[in-house]
């Protein structure tokens, strides 16, 4: 690694005489964040001219579709190429089984057609994962215990990728964290004929206390209670497991990787994209938005900087694209 002796030269090296000028460092600057990298994240609710705030993430709100299709006029002017869609399901469509989540007329299957529609060009991805649809907030099918089992899950979230994939979504994203879905998924896809259909799979999804607001905003954490999620999303102990899960997903058909959450797990970022040199994306969670959110709101932090410096961090890193519930600031702050 090392070409040069650390032997210090001063005063024939010094790093300061690059950083003694804005041309200088403009120069030699590494990583530069463009609305391109930003993948915004929208809440959906069923219903007509409804908008809610989320109260642990200042700034999100909850939509139906006509008031999302508004503000997704202005994700498109902003440049920002793609919008993660997340459904908040009326309690009495939960169920065991979440049979809701295949639902061809689902509010998720509805809300991907008539954005399509609008904006054929915005990059539409979908959430693959039960969470939304189970009365107990897991993310699969549980057994007597409780236990979420994995293939009859992965046979009812197979039903609800290709359901989204009918409805027009251009990229999938299973966020479960099953064995072996994303093989049965693209098995699927393939044989129903989409096959340009993108897989993004959070390959490193971890069992993180960073996903709270997140609860509060589709209305899960009432249904999970004191339940957690460890017997399938990763212990935040682990990095190696990390590359076994990526390479399994990538062997199986994934086109992109997804980090989750993003600021605590920089290494695991910069370890797949070192390693497998396809896309990496990084979902900056519910809880780092609401810790930055809450900072800026005490005068402690500034906002824009921090963020910003966040997003620039996740390029050092190697990431290609950033899920973030800044997205929209983020590229407003670019333009200036
Ligand atoms: C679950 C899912 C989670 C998030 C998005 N989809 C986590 C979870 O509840 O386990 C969290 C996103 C965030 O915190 O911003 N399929």
């Amino acid at each position: 690694m090392a070409q040069y002796s650390t032997e210090s030269r001063f005063p024939f090296k010094r790093p300061r005489r690059m950083r003694a000028n804005d041309f200088s460092r403009r120069l030699m600057a590494e990583n530069k964040v463009s609305a391109d990298d930003l993948i915004y994240p929208v809440f959906v609710l069923e219903g007509e001219n409804k908008t809610e705030a989320v109260a642990s993430m200042p700034g999100v709100e909850r939509k139906s579709l006509d008031n999302l299709l508004v503000e997704l006029q202005e994700v498109v002017s902003l440049g920002i190429p793609a919008v993660a869609l997340f459904p908040v399901i009326d309690s009495a469509k939960k169920s065991l089984m979440a049979e809701e989540a295949f639902n061809a007329d689902g509010l998720v299957q509805k809300t991907v057609a008539a954005i399509k529609a609008q904006f054929p060009e915005l990059g539409v991805i979908t959430d693959v994962a039960l969470d939304p649809y189970t009365s107990h907030g897991q993310d699969g099918i549980i057994d007597e215990d409780g236990y979420v089992v994995n293939d009859i899950t992965t046979e009812v979230l197979v039903k609800q990728a290709v359901s989204h994939a009918e409805a027009g979504a251009d990229i999938v994203a299973p966020s479960d964290m099953m064995d072996g879905r994303i093989g049965a998924i693209r098995e699927a896809l393939e044989e129903k004929g989409f096959v340009n259909t993108k897989i993004l799979s959070y390959s490193a999804k971890y069992a993180s206390a960073f996903y709270g607001p997140f609860r509060d905003a589709v209305g899960s954490a009432g249904n999970l209670g004191k339940a957690d999620k460890k017997t399938y999303q990763m212990d935040p102990a682990n990095g190696d497991e990390a590359f076994h899960e990526m390479a399994l997903d990538l062997n199986e058909g994934a086109d992109m990787l997804m980090v989750k959450p993003g600021m605590p797990y920089l290494d695991v970022i910069y370890r797949a994209k070192q390693n497998f040199k396809v896309p990496v994306m990084a979902y900056q969670v519910s809880g780092e938005y609401a810790m930055l959110k809450a900072a800026s709101a005490n005068g402690w932090i500034d906002e824009k900087k921090c963020v910003l410096e966040a997003m620039v961090g996740f390029k050092r890193a190697g990431t290609d694209a950033v899920l973030t519930y800044y997205a929209k600031d983020v590229a407003r702050w670019l333009k200036e």
